[in-house]
């Protein structure tokens, strides 16, 4: 009889190219499933982001899995078991203000650690018109603060005649309950490809700063108005901090004009479900700001604090970043008083498939990718060309119909296209319009900016055709 071959979870995690063979585990079983990967019928890349660890938390996202013949194809590449003294305990260092930060999926692209910033795989990102909770992006300036839901208050500062209220997470439920699919997107989305023209200060984001959920929660106009609060004359603006701070105590902070959180047609939400769930932890439990057709950095996570102020927020992410400038202007010229803070973004697309440098079969390609724009203005079309710009094909649009002025959500679009016979290769450019007639501009040097913000041009992708 054959003794069964035990692997450390090291041995496996070394397996992750064809050269090396590729490996997977499933609970204590490991698989090599280098023969299958190209048979794969969710395609070689997605089972690709598994190789060398687990499958459960693919698996779990989806369920196509969970069928009996599944089970039955994965055991045909059994080669061993994991060593079941393999279960290193992670050592908790309670000196790092990151130790207690939540375990994070594995599928997401890292692009710093601490604080916590990545985004999901181009593969995944378009897989589902809905982002799973595990595999939205995640964008945090500080450490993850562990919220007691039962001792949880929302502060907010009453207007003068009015009462200030500390709510409960019970109190923020008893107000009328609104639910609304709302993308998010961090200004620095592409940033990467700013940094290709001239360096840049900010995280290396490529396509995924950018992600959909269907949020739930109370409208903050009805909690602004039960405070006692109004629209009024003069200018205001509503101010969140968050509870998560720096060494020196400094929360994160960001605000919008009063005007937008008082319209209920804006449909700002103090959010405490995310996609049917209470919020994770990364995306702001136990109550996050959603300001629809905003810039994610004012979807202020963590929320322990409103107030309404004559001025917008002193918090530095809301006064120095996130604006946008002259691409003459430098860190030693810059001068952050002279520009608006960013609130509504501009329009902007994405391909997702096929990626760059990828070889693509003749005959036909299928290329995805989303689009989205700012301030509720529709996406109403995306033009797609296989030829650098020269010539252009309307791909077709899916995902749910959007309601004027309130587009809160991208569009996933895809076009089916013969490759022109005796192409070696392609440059797939895409570009999308919104109902402002609002285009993409066709490079990035002329919009580039020292802070590598609002990075929309037209998005290329160079893929080469199999002989
Ligand atoms: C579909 C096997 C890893 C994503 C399937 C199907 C099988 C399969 C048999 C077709 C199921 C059916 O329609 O009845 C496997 C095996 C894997 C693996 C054996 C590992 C060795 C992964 C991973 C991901 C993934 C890691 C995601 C990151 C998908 C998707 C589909 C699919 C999205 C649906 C494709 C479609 O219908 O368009 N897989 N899978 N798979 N798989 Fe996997
Ligand atoms: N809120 C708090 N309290 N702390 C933060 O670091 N990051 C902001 C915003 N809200 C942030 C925050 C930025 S810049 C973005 S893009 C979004 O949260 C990202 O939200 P997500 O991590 O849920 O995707």
């Amino acid at each position: 009889q054959e003794s069964t071959h035990i692997y450390t979870k090291e041995e496996v995690s070394s397996h992750t190219s064809p050269e090396t063979g590729i490996w997977v585990t499933l609970g204590s079983e490991v698989f090599d499933v280098t023969e299958f990967v190209d048979l794969h019928p969710g395609g070689p890349s997605k089972l690709m982001l598994a190789a060398g660890g687990p499958l459960e938390p693919f698996w779990a996202l989806y369920a196509v899995h969970n069928q009996s013949h599944v089970r039955e194809l994965l055991a045909q590449y059994k080669i061993g078991e994991l060593n079941p003294e393999d279960k290193v305990a992670p050592t908790v260092e309670t000196s790092d203000p990151y130790a207690d930060d939540p375990v994070r999926h594995p599928a997401l692209k890292v692009n710093s650690q601490c604080p916590f910033n990545a985004e999901p795989p181009p593969e995944l990102l378009t897989e589902n018109y809905i982002t799973p909770n595990p595999i939205f992006f995640t964008r945090n300036h500080l450490p993850v603060p562990n919220v007691d839901p039962d001792t949880y208050r929302l502060h907010v500062v009453g207007a003068p005649g009015g009462q200030s209220l500390s709510l409960s997470l019970d109190d923020l439920h008893k107000f009328p309950k609104y639910e609304i699919t709302v993308t998010l997107q961090c200004a620095g989305n592409r940033r990467s490809e700013m940094t290709q023209v001239k360096e840049v200060k900010g995280l290396e984001w490529r396509t995924g700063a950018i992600s959909t959920a269907r949020w739930g929660g109370a409208r903050l106009c009805d909690v602004l108005a039960q405070a006692g609060h109004q629209l009024c004359e003069t200018e205001a603006h509503v101010c969140f901090e968050g509870l998560d701070s720096d060494p020196t105590g400094t929360a994160y902070g960001a605000s919008i004009p009063l005007a937008r959180a008082m319209d209920p047609e804006a449909e700002v939400l103090l959010a405490y479900e995310m996609n049917g769930q209470p919020l994770p932890r990364d995306h702001g439990f136990p109550v996050r700001v959603v300001v629809p057709g905003v810039v994610g950095a004012r979807h202020v996570k963590w929320l322990g604090r409103v107030s309404v102020q004559p001025e917008e927020s002193y918090s530095h992410w809301q006064r120095r970043d996130y604006k946008g400038f002259s691409p003459s202007v430098d860190w030693d010229t810059v001068n952050f008083d002279s520009a608006p803070s960013i609130q509504e973004l501009p329009v902007q697309s994405a391909i997702t498939e096929p990626q760059d440098g990828e070889t693509v079969e003749s005959g036909e390609v299928t290329i995805k990718g989303y689009a989205w724009s700012g301030g509720g203005r529709a996406v109403i079309r995306v033009d797609v060309s296989l030829d650098g710009g020269l010539t252009w094909q309307v791909a077709e649009l899916d995902g749910e119909e959007q309601r004027p002025r309130k587009a809160w959500a991208w569009r996933l679009w895809q076009l089916q296209v013969p490759v022109p016979a005796g192409q070696k290769e392609l440059n797939i450019v895409c570009k999308a319009v919104d109902d402002g007639y609002n285009v993409q501009p066709d490079t990035v040097a002329p919009i580039w900016n020292l802070r590598g913000v609002l990075s929309n041009a037209w998005h290329r992708v160079h893929v080469h055709v199999a002989p």
